[in-house]
């Protein structure tokens, strides 16, 4: 291993200039597309639909793409896009408008008419905006930790059906900075202890922790390095935008031993994490070391995979910076910028703006405005995160300049839950840009996590493409139809329903499940919702009515799961406040009777429900953890770190619940367990006389979380059971009371 090296000697070793990319030529982007095609819809009605890229069509503008059905010719579609996520885009515009097809997290529904439909006169669409951005920082590990290249494609390719222009490419970098490490000196040892084990990757690399449940094995850098040489590849042979990642100036404490005159400072620990596993050091702008880390760090990884000049840092996420001195803040960013310029003069920064509305009394007009000017104007594309609920641009003058993309952030954590804010992100987009002096430069979808709520995404995505919000009833029925590949009254009215509640939150919203389901009992737990509980028991009854004819959808099949599971949340809460209101009021009977519903009947009946979809089974997300491993060692820090970070987030429950799931498994061996104590807990303090001492519970039941996280049980990867009789029975028994109580009003 190379010893520590002079500044100096490092210095030089920056010279070596970057090798520009050769823009992917048009002719590779239509073969990317036309390989998607055969891909989604099979050769034969792949060869039905002409795919070409040209890029006159955007006349130097955003994305455009045209349908047209050239009179007399062997294709029925001729799709041509000024890229090739525009020509997918294009695709996709005629599979949805004229076939009737839907693709989605759930599933496809491909069924296409036959023969294809021409269309009857050209179609011209441009996008408004330069970019349309996918993924946040945090998807990485809630999402993607244990993704193989199979899932990767997938993904992919539903990223240019829908338009996605700009997206991370995160994987492999540990394996750069291990590299760029171990040339400045640091020992295995010291890099070991630095980084996170798989599932909390996302935390490691924006500063706020290290070391736990780490450290990750050899075989995992050489995994996500093949990996990542096929994501970039593929993203950018469709003509997508890859990010890549920078240095943002937090480095692991062995940097402080090779170089120990390094002006390094502690920041404060992160969350509820104290400095075992948090409290990172950051790098004083003014040290040339940052310079050197930060742009060594970027040559490598260009190296490796080549560069599109867009790259992600974050200092400040949830993190306070050292001083609230604009000076200060200027000189982070600028240091931050130059480290990535000293590697590519072309570098434009892509940052979260996050930290600006989670902090908003630190982050005040002067500390923004300072840390957003301490680069070029033009050189920094700020995402406007959480933009559907809770938008800067408003109060930072259009980011003070700074180029921004209005995004939709709508998942924390993964959770399950239907929710939406269907009518803000319907109209905040457009807003935005009618904004005096706007600068947006696009849209984007930054969900902590994916496979949930398929419809607001695909909203979202159209939104992307259009100039002016839409009417959304008649939008979700015709989005029902397609999802289920047929017109169907009684889908087409529970989705109405389901719009016009669940996913119609309004004003400051935040979709965190905070339902007493998957929440560690206690005696004070929120149980209010943003809209009327009877609309999702009448959206369950109306789906569950159109069994007979969309049985045979996937699609559907899990949308009744899902809303089932919706109305049994809706239920547990319900059982819940009896269960709180006998304790409270010292009536045993009712409390053993609501006790023992929801334990021995609801939570057992909602479990063997998610149980009958494969995309709700636990087994898949540990499964695809061990997977992701080479021996058995690795296999069980793997499993360690899966269950952990749905469960107690950390050592000792630090972010309990944070990315809480409702998965089968899951709901029986740790909600139901846990539900199970807190009851036979409340029948014993009213046997005995005795109160009911909540930090005991805690206590006790940390024991139980702690027990689910090493319990070595092996959970299915293939569903079992009929999801249609699973809540057609669990209709019957709660369907009337559910009804009566939600149409009398909260209690
Ligand atoms: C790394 O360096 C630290 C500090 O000098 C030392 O304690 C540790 O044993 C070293 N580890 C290895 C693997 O050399
Ligand atoms: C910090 O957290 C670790 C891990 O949860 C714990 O073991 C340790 O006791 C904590 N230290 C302090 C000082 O609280
Ligand atoms: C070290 O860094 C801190 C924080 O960035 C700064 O306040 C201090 O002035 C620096 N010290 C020196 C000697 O440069
Ligand atoms: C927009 O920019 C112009 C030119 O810089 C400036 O005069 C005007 O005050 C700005 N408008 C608003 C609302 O900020
Ligand atoms: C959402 O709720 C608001 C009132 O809060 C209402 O004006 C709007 O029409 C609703 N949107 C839909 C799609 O139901
Ligand atoms: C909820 O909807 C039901 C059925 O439409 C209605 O009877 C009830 O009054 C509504 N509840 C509230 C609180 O609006």
């Amino acid at each position: 291993m190379a010893g520590p090296l002079r500044v100096a000697a490092l210095a030089a070793l920056l010279a070596v200039p970057v090798r520009a990319p050769v823009p992917v030529p048009e002719r590779r982007q239509e073969a990317a597309v036309r390989a998607l095609a055969r891909r989604l819809l099979g050769p034969r009605a792949a060869s039905a639909v002409a795919l070409s890229v040209d890029g006159r069509l955007a006349a130097g503008g955003p994305d455009a793409y045209r349908l047209l059905s050239p009179p007399g010719a062997a294709v029925a579609v001729a799709v041509t896009g000024s890229s090739g996520v525009a020509a997918a885009a294009g695709l996709y515009r005629y599979l949805r408008d004229f076939c009737g097809c839907h693709l989605s997290w759930a599933g496809a529904q491909l069924r296409l008419p036959e023969p294809l439909p021409r269309v009857p006169a050209e179609i011209r669409a441009a996008t408004p905006n330069r970019y349309r951005y996918y993924q946040n920082v945090c998807t990485q590990s809630y999402s993607y930790a244990w993704w193989d290249w199979a899932r990767w494609e997938r993904e992919i390719d539903w990223m240019a059906l829908s338009g996605i222009n700009l997206a991370l490419a995160f994987m492999g970098q540990e394996l750069v900075w291990q590299r760029v490490y171990l040339s400045l000196g640091l020992n295995q040892s010291e890099i070991d202890a630095y980084f996170t084990g798989p599932a909390f990757l996302a935390w490691n690399r924006l500063g706020n922790l290290h070391g736990w449940a780490g450290p990750l094995p050899r075989s995992w850098h050489l995994k996500q390095l093949y990996l990542q040489y096929r994501v970039v590849e593929r993203m950018r042979s469709l003509g997508m935008i890859t990010v890549l990642p920078a240095f943002a100036g937090h480095v692991p404490q062995g940097v402080l031993r090779v170089f120990p005159r390094v002006n390094a400072t502690r920041l404060g620990g992160w969350s509820h994490f104290n400095c075992t596993y948090s409290c990172p050091y950051l790098l004083d702008p003014e040290d040339p070391m940052f310079q050197v880390i930060g742009t060594l760090f970027l040559k490598e990884l260009i190296k490796e995979f080549g560069t599109d000049h867009i790259y992600s840092a974050d200092t400040f996420n949830e993190m306070s910076p050292l001083s609230s001195d604009p000076a200060y803040l200027s000189r982070v960013s600028n240091a931050v910028f130059r480290s990535m310029t000293g590697a590519d003069p072309e570098a434009l920064w892509l940052m979260q703006g996050w930290l600006f509305q989670h902090q908003p009394d630190f982050w005040q007009p002067a500390q923004v405005r300072a840390l957003l000017h301490g680069v070029p104007l033009g050189r920094m594309i700020v995402l406007d995160l959480f933009a559907e609920s809770k938008p800067v641009y408003p109060w930072t003058e259009s980011f003070y300049g700074q180029p921004f993309i209005w995004c939709m952030l709508h998942n924390f954590g993964g959770n399950h839950g239907l929710f939406g804010t269907v009518e803000s992100i319907n109209r905040g987009p457009f807003e935005a840009r009618r904004f005096p002096n706007s600068t947006m430069v696009g849209t984007g979808l930054a969900p902590e996590g994916i496979e949930q709520n398929d419809v607001v995404y695909e909203l979202m995505n159209e939104l992307g493409w259009r100039h002016e919000p839409l009417d959304l009833p008649s939008w979700v029925s015709r989005y029902a139809q397609r999802r289920y590949g047929a017109a169907n009254a009684a889908a087409s009215s529970a989705w109405r329903l389901l719009l016009r509640s669940a996913y119609n939150c309004t004003g400051v919203c935040v979709n965190h499940n905070h339902s007493p389901l998957v929440r560690r009992p206690s005696l004070h737990m929120d149980t209010q919702l943003w809209y009327n509980a009877s609309d999702v028991y009448e959206a369950w009854r109306l789906l569950l009515s159109a069994g007979t004819a969309l049985g045979s959808s996937l699609t559907y099949r899990y949308d009744l799961v899902d809303v089932t599971r919706q109305a049994v949340q809706q239920l547990v809460a319900d059982y819940y406040l009896s269960i709180r209101g006998a304790f409270q009021s010292r009536a045993l009977p009712e409390l053993l009777t609501a006790g023992g519903v929801l334990v021995y009947d609801l939570l057992p009946e909602l479990d063997s429900l998610l149980s009958s979809h494969r995309l709700f089974l636990l087994g898949r997300w540990l499964e695809s953890a061990r997977a992701a491993a080479t021996s058995d060692r690795e296999a069980e820090l793997y499993e360690m770190n899966a269950r952990n970070q749905l469960t107690l987030w950390g050592p000792s429950g630090n972010i309990l619940d944070y990315a809480n799931k409702q998965l089968g498994g899951l709901v029986l061996d740790y909600y139901g367990v846990r539900w199970s104590l807190f009851v036979s807990l409340l029948v014993e303090s009213l046997n005995s006389g005795s109160p009911f001492h909540q930090e005991q519970f805690n206590q006790a039941v940390f024991q139980v979380e702690r027990g689910f996280i090493y319990n070595k049980k092996r959970y299915p990867t293939a569903p079992v059971g009929d999801a249609l009789e699973i809540s057609r029975k669990l209709f019957l028994k709660y369907y009337p009371g559910a009804m009566k109580r939600s149409q009398a009003g909260p209690a």
